[in-house]
C-alpha cells in the first residue's frame, strides 16, 4: 500500500504552538521515517517500548493512518541537532459517540519529552498542540489519565482532576 508522507494534514498543526517553540524546533505529524529519528527512544522515557522492527513500525503506522481522523500522533523535532531528532511526542484519539448529540471526546495519550529536553515547555506545547487538534476536530472535551506525580504538569496545562480511573488488565 502507498504510504503517506505524514500521518495527517498540516492544517491541524497549531501555528501558535509552532511560533512559541524554541528556534529550530519543529511541530509536525508523525512520519513513517520516524522509525530512525528517535521517536521510539522518546517514548522510552514514558514506558517500555520493546524491540520493534522497521516492518512492525510500518504496519502500525499504516493501521493508524487508516483510522480516518480518529488517531493523531504529533512530534517535536529538534532540527538544530545533526541529524535532527524527535525530542517530544504526544497522541490524540478522537472518540466519536452517539451521546451528546453525536459528540466527540478527545483522549490524550503517550506524552513523552526526551530527558535532556524536559523543563523547556515542550510538554506544555505538546498538550496545547493536541488541544488545538481536538478543538478543530470538534471535540467537546479532552481527557487523560496520569500519575499523581504528573498532576501538577497537567494542571499547568489547564486540566483539572475529574473522575476516577479504573483498569482491567489482560
Ligand atoms: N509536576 C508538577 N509540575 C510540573 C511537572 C510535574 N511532574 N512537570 C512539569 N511541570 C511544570 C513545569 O515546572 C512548568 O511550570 P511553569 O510553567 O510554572 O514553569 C510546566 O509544568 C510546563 O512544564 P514543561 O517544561 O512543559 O514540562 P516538560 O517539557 O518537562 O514535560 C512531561 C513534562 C511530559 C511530564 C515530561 O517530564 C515527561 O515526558 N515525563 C516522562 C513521561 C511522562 O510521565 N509522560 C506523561 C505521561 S501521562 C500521559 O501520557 C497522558
Amino acid at each position: 500500500m502507498a504510504t503517506q508522507k505524514e500521518l495527517f494534514s498540516a492544517d491541524l498543526l497549531s501555528p501558535e504552538v509552532q511560533s512559541a517553540l524554541p528556534e529550530g524546533y519543529k511541530l509536525r505529524a508523525l512520519r513513517p521515517t520516524d522509525y530512525d529519528t528517535g521517536f521510539l527512544d522518546c517514548l522510552r522515557v514514558l514506558t517500555t517500548v520493546g524491540d520493534i522492527s522497521k516492518e512492525q513500525f510500518q504496519d502500525r503506522y499504516d493501521w493508524i493512518s487508516r483510522q480516518d481522523g480518529g488517531y493523531f500522533i504529533l512530534v517535536i523535532e529538534d532540527t538544530n541537532s545533526s541529524p535532527s531528532r524527535v525530542v517530544g511526542t504526544g497522541a490524540l484519539l478522537v472518540e466519536r459517540k452517539f451521546i451528546h448529540n453525536l459528540g466527540s471526546v478527545g483522549h490524550i495519550e503517550d506524552i513523552a519529552i526526551a530527558k535532556d529536553q524536559q523543563g523547556k515547555k515542550l510538554g506544555l506545547r505538546m498538550i496545547q498542540a493536541l488541544d488545538f487538534i481536538a478543538e478543530k476536530t470538534g471535540c467537546y472535551k479532552t481527557i487523560l489519565d496520569c500519575s499523581e506525580a504528573n498532576e501538577g504538569f497537567y494542571v499547568k496545562c489547564g486540566f483539572k482532576r475529574a473522575g476516577l480511573e479504573m483498569a482491567h488488565y489482560y
